[in-house]
């Protein structure tokens, strides 16, 4: 997904929120004084499962329309068969907006324990390779995955990944002439029994203090060590 397509559904769930929130406290300052236990005209506003059903006179909600919807009927007062809500006090007109934006939104109402935020995470799918995941987010996107790596791209990958710095001729010759099905991992365990990676972080790490202490200055990139590099940049 592209991300602005992420960022919009974000800010829509977001919004969406916000409204069911704002209708909430409408509802539960105006209206559960009479319309939560209490029940009166049979109508609970307290959950919307009792909204759907209604009081006496039916439905008190039809997700999506506002007018048609005869709560948003009794708060805004203009209807000749529904009478008045809240019969003493009117709502404000933002309070107004709020229930009439809430139901066009199609009046949202998480139950408690239902709300996304108390949700347990999922747990990934199990038996998904992470490559699977990939090729899924691929194809939505039209996109192909590039052609598996070769033997030698993948040695100085695993090299640059595992301790910081590529093979040298020799190494490089081993793993490559390395036969055997299995080459990968037993270069990746020997690599990680190498004890450079230790050392090569402390490379990394004494690059990154200089870098921090020249910015200010002028910057200065420290010289990587190469001990003889084999292959082109990847
Ligand atoms: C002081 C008590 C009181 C408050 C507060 C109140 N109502 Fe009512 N409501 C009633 C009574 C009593 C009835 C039943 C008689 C009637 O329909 O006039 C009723 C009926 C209704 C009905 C019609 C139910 C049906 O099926 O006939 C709706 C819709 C309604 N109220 C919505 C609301 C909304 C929305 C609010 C808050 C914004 C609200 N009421 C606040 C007392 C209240």
């Amino acid at each position: 997904m592209n991300m602005r397509v992420v960022w919009a559904l974000t800010l829509s769930v977001v919004a969406q929120a916000a409204t069911e929130d704002a209708a909430r406290k409408v509802l539960a300052s105006r209206c559960w004084a009479c319309h939560a236990q209490t029940a009166l005209g049979g109508l609970r506003l307290d959950s919307r499962e009792a909204m759907l059903r209604g009081g006496r006179s039916g439905g008190a909600v039809a997700p999506g329309r506002a007018e048609d919807s005869r709560l948003f009927q009794a708060v805004k007062r203009n209807h000749p068969s529904v009478n008045p809500m809240p019969p003493a006090a009117p709502l404000t007109l933002a309070e107004v907006q709020t229930l009439q934006d809430w139901i066009t939104e199609g009046a949202p109402w998480a139950e408690p324990g239902d709300h996304w935020s108390f949700r347990p995470l999922r747990p990934a799918r199990s038996g998904d390779s992470i490559d699977k995941l990939i090729d899924a987010a691929l194809v939505a996107r039209k996109m192909v995955a590039n052609p598996a790596a070769d033997k030698r791209t993948l040695i100085r990958r695993v090299y640059f990944d595992l301790i910081g710095l590529p093979p040298d001729e020799k190494e490089f010759a081993a793993a490559y002439g390395d036969q055997r099905p299995d080459w990968l991992s037993h270069l990746v365990s020997e690599l990680l029994s190498s004890g450079i990676s230790a050392r090569s972080g402390v490379d990394i790490g004494s690059t990154s203090l200089g870098m921090a202490k020249t910015t200010s200055q002028e910057r200065k990139w420290f010289p990587m060590r190469t001990r003889g590099a084999i292959g082109t940049g990847s």
